[in-house]
């Protein structure tokens, strides 16, 4: 079966970017001009999502407000001829149909991706989370439906991240063997260094059966108190193939101050319009 669907959950409070993500969500903060949550709906479009559910929460309404049309706005940059103003502002959807959800209590990300049930029905999904940004001839999440088509089963989007920074993600026990796509024996979230089966990451892209939910719905809290999308994912492996899939490209971890700002220094620097001049400006600085 085709993957139309995809989930991208957004009902953080975003915590590591205050004060900034006070009144602001961090879905919403821009690289260079471009909301980052907008990366990850035009990855989804480029890939052939159809169907894009976004879970939201409380105080988040920016993000529904970005996707919808701003009929003032756009009436205004019309009558003014702004042609390009006029697109960058319409252009935000990128024909995908996008509905949203509230998650009414933080309950961690397995929680969130459970609000997601009645929009999947029965189909295969996608989960794209948006702290991930991933940049690459090929989007991200249109290689794991790739591989979902050849086997349907879950695939998770995977890359070494080195031992040090295991305790940052869902860390993967897999089969070796020779190409990119290798079957999961286990996984934990959250790891110490010492009980980490590897260094394999799930770096936020899943491509997901929909007997997961089962499996969310008896998933009990796990790391930091939270119902984790990782626990579940355990579950089903006990039932079903779950593979891993080393995607190619380059993924930039936004939810990180260190991670956001090397995405907006070379996210500028390959820009057509800024490159030169912000390439000029750096090696101008005296570092
Ligand atoms: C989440 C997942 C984790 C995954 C990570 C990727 O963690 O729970 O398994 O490796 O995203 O960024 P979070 O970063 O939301 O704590």
């Amino acid at each position: 079966m085709k993957v139309r669907k995809a989930v991208i959950p957004a009902a953080g409070f975003g915590t590591r970017f205050l004060p900034a993500t006070k009144a602001v969500p961090k879905e919403m903060l821009p690289i260079v001009d471009t909301p980052a949550i907008q990366y990850i709906a035009e990855e989804a479009a480029a890939a052939g999502i159809e169907d894009l559910l976004i879970i939201t929460s409380r105080g988040k309404d920016a993000i529904i407000n970005h996707f919808d049309s701003a009929f003032e706005l756009e009436t205004v940059l019309e009558r003014g001829g702004k042609t390009e103003m006029l697109k960058a502002s319409k252009n935000v959807s990128k024909g995908l149909n996008i509905c949203f959800v509230r998650q009414n209590e933080q309950k961690g990300l397995g929680h969130a991706v459970l609000c997601a049930k009645n929009f999947v029905g029965n189909e295969p999904f996608a989960v794209m989370l948006g702290d991930d940004i991933v940049t690459g001839e090929k989007p991200c999440i249109g290689q794991l439906m790739e591989q979902y088509e050849k086997c349907s089963s879950t695939v998770l989007g995977v890359q070494r991240v080195g031992k040090e920074n295991v305790s940052k993600y869902g860390i993967v026990d897999c089969e070796e063997d020779n190409g990119r796509l290798h079957k999961v024996k286990g996984m934990v979230e959250k790891p110490q260094i010492s009980d980490a089966p590897s260094d394999v990451a799930i770096l936020g892209r899943y491509v997901i059966t929909p007997a997961v939910f089962d499996c969310l719905e008896k998933t009990q809290k796990g790391a930091g108190g939270e119902i984790q999308l990782t626990d579940a994912l355990v579950m089903l492996a006990e039932r079903e193939n779950v593979y891993a899939y080393e995607f190619e490209g380059k993924r930039y971890d936004t939810g990180d101050k260190l991670g956001f700002l090397r995405a907006t220094v070379e996210f500028a620097l390959a820009r057509e319009d800024l490159g030169n001049g912000f390439r000029e400006y750096l090696k101008s600085l005296d570092l």
